[in-house]
């Protein structure tokens, strides 16, 4: 809970059927906002998002979309605009990983995570980022991760991504200003489906080691950084990624 209000904003969370995305999109609700909770296969997730709001006196709705591909995020963009009218926070949250030595990944395997963590974030951000130069308002918070700028072994297709994604930050933040501020946040572990999903508890306490405060991080802190770089008090914030990580990674 960071005390911030979001009233009449209306905020795009890619990826917020599960894990960070979800938490997001429920804060954003609890601060007023009406939230789109974007989706790529996982509706009954996604529904059980907006359900949660709704229950709760919230306003939000469920768009699928598979956000690596352009046709799709028009139509997410037309369903936004529809259901709200505006568009004032994007937050490109949705990423995946497929992990495999550099010396085995098939193409599939690079070009699936760089398409979903790299173009996708590009499509919605040229989508979004029109209507708000437009209105001349408006933040964006990009969810890149701590291999951005530390490399992770069998993980050259997401660490390229992430690393990607951090110049996605730079570049958009100097083409949109002065009517939108671009920052990133480059999230070390969190506790979460997808670590639990990719690593052993043996692995996590071997991590765990090497951060300066010895845990992983919890969604609830990445959740109270992401609000605070869309809300006004960041205002004077452009271009950045922000390492969210514990003191794993100092740069
Ligand atoms: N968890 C961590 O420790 C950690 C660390 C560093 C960075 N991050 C980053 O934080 C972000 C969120 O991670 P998470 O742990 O919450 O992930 P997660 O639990 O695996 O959730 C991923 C979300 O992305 C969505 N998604 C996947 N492919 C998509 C596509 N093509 N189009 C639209 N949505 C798509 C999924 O939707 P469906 O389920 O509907 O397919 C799901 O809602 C990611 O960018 C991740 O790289 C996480």
């Amino acid at each position: 809970m960071t005390g911030l209000k979001f009233d009449n904003k209306t905020v795009m969370i890619t990826g917020a059927s599960r894990g960070i995305g979800r938490h997001l999109a429920i804060e954003f609700a609890s601060a007023g906002a009406r939230v789109v909770v974007n989706y790529n296969r996982n509706e009954e997730a996604a529904i059980s998002v907006v359900d949660t709001i709704t229950n709760n006196g919230g306003q939000a709705i469920a768009v699928g979309a598979d956000i690596s591909d352009a046709v799709s995020v028009h139509k997410m963009l037309d369903a936004t605009l529809t259901a709200f009218g505006s568009v004032d926070v994007l937050v490109n949250n949705a990423g995946i990983n497929k992990d495999n030595t550099l010396l085995e990944m098939s193409e599939e395997e690079w070009t699936r995570v760089v398409d979903v963590n790299l173009k996708g974030p590009f499509l919605c951000t040229q989508a979004f980022g029109r209507v708000m130069v437009s209105a001349g308002t408006g933040k964006i918070v990009n969810i890149s991760a701590v291999t951005s700028i530390q490399g992770r072994a069998n993980a050259v297709n997401y660490c390229s991504s992430k690393a990607g994604l951090n110049m996605l930050t730079k570049c958009s933040a100097l083409e949109l200003a002065p009517a939108v501020q671009v920052n990133g946040i480059a999230v070390g572990f969190i506790e979460s489906e997808l670590v639990r999903e990719i690593y052993s508890q043996e692995q996590i306490d071997r991590v765990n080691r090497s951060v300066a405060l010895g845990r992983m991080g919890s969604i609830e802190e990445v959740t109270n950084l992401v609000m605070y770089l869309s809300s006004d008090g960041s205002n004077f914030m452009t271009g950045q990624t922000i390492v969210l990580d514990g003191g794993r990674v100092m740069i």
